[in-house]
């Protein structure tokens, strides 16, 4: 085996990581030690999604991780062992015919010193070899011979991805228990064609990371709890609709977190094109009227987290077939009508959750507006935040909010999304057994 990258790149990274966390620690943002301790061997295959396995290895390491990258020889065309070694601050792996290295390290070794393998990006050509048992380089003979759980991120094109054959690779390494994260739908980088072929973003890959080698302690379990997310869309026609801006990140996190410290949940999603986080079930549905009616089945429960846009109107009497523009005659008129509050029905319904939160997206006085949503909805806690377009929150990665309660406001500082669910689900296993 080769090894790449030398001391001086090594200490460059250390140096900028330092840089990092330094500002981090300025900025007092809370970086999620949750892989503290564990190594993870990176594959990385050949494809132009490469590019963020740069960023996965800062993901991985600033969970506490350490990272040991594994390239193919395609792989090492589209990004260089150099910058992968500088990031990972590891040697790199890329050729199975060094004598030398062999009696280093050894592919057997590689393949059983790890807690878990990543490969990311996964092509079709290295998943098809997995599948089938080949063997020829560093990264499919480590495959072969490891007893780690391994997690595999897929890119490629949509038409590739749901070629026969990649379907069929796809069942058997599910049938051998590997574990996938995506791919997802979107623009392929190289070609601008739209499907699923996409790699998961590095945080979503690092989520799966966590929640496959997570021991943690499980404060929530046998708790059920239900958390609402995304948006909810309103018919105008067949083909047009309403609905509020939201990615449903926030949402599907704190899903993911909750679900992490043992709860049972139950995740009712509007329409959003993120992945169902690993949760007890998932309920998809469109409208806020379907949406509350999934809330109330699932009702009694120990806790209701509601973090949905739900659009306040919908429109009355949508019509079933698509509304033609009539020359000359100006828009067809629209009629709204008031959707249901699901927060203030589960806050003041019969069975009421030991725990009701909700959300408080706004533009301007945040606390006030806050304050009275609380009252209003009969809520144990709201969280509140400023979603004016300059804050970039509605749609992107990093949130800031204040805690609402009645006997205080709490500020948390502006910190990943992700991190804001870890912490809000320890704050509701705070709650729960406080009670
Ligand atoms: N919510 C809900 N059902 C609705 C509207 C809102 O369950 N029909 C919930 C949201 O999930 C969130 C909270 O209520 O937890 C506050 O949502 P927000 O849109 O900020 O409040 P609104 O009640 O819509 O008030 P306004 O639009 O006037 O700010």
């Amino acid at each position: 085996m080769k090894k790449n990258g030398s001391t001086s790149n090594c200490a460059e990274a250390m140096k900028s990581l330092a840089l990092q966390a330094d500002f981090a620690k300025s900025q007092r943002i809370a970086l999620p030690m949750s892989l503290v301790g564990k190594r993870i061997l990176l594959i990385i295959s050949a494809g132009i999604a490469a590019y963020k396995s740069l960023d996965l290895i800062r993901r991985l390491r600033e969970r506490g991780a350490k990272v040991v990258p594994v390239m193919t020889a395609g792989a090492c065309e589209f990004v260089t062992p150099l910058a992968v070694g500088a990031l990972s601050a590891t040697p790199v792996y890329t050729n199975l015919f060094s004598r030398e290295d062999e009696q280093d390290v050894g592919h057997i070794r590689l393949a059983r010193d790890c807690d878990l393998i990543i490969i990311a990006p996964a092509t079709a050509d290295l998943m098809a070899k997995m599948a089938n048992g080949l063997a020829d380089d560093l990264a499919s003979t480590v495959l072969l011979a490891t007893d780690r759980p391994v997690l595999i991120a897929p890119a490629m094109n949509p038409k590739m991805w749901a070629a026969k054959p990649t379907s069929r690779n796809v069942a058997q390494l599910r049938a051998d228990g590997h574990a996938f994260i995506g791919p997802m739908r979107g623009e392929m980088a190289e070609s601008g064609e739209a499907g699923l072929g996409r790699m998961a973003e590095p945080l979503e890959i690092a989520a799966a990371a966590e929640a496959l080698l997570d021991d943690g302690p499980k404060p929530l379990a046998g708790k059920k709890i239900i958390v609402t997310s995304g948006p909810t869309h309103e018919p105008i026609d067949p083909v047009r609709y309403i609905a509020n801006r939201s990615s449903g990140r926030q949402g599907h996190a704190i899903a993911d977190a909750l679900a992490r410290l043992g709860a049972d949940v139950v995740l009712v999603s509007g329409p959003v094109t993120i992945p169902d986080p690993k949760v007890a079930k998932v309920v998809h549905v469109e409208r806020a009227e379907e949406m509350r009616d999934a809330v109330l089945t699932e009702l009694p429960a120990d806790a209701a987290v509601m973090v949905a846009a739900v659009a306040d109107w919908r429109v009355e009497g949508a019509s079933p077939e698509k509304i033609k523009k009539q020359e000359g005659e100006g828009p067809a008129p629209l009629r709204l009508t008031e959707n249901p509050d699901i927060l203030k029905t589960v806050g003041h319904h019969a069975q009421r959750p030991k725990l009701v939160i909700g959300f408080a997206a706004e533009t301007q006085d945040v606390e006030k507006n806050g304050k009275a949503k609380l009252a209003r909805k009969g809520a144990d806690l709201i969280v509140a935040n400023d979603v004016s377009p300059e804050t970039g929150i509605m749609g992107g990665t990093r949130n800031r909010v204040k805690i609402i309660a009645k006997d205080g406001i709490t500020d948390w500082p502006d910190m990943e999304k992700e991190v804001v669910a870890e912490k809000l689900a320890a704050l509701v296993a705070e709650r729960l057994s406080a009670q």
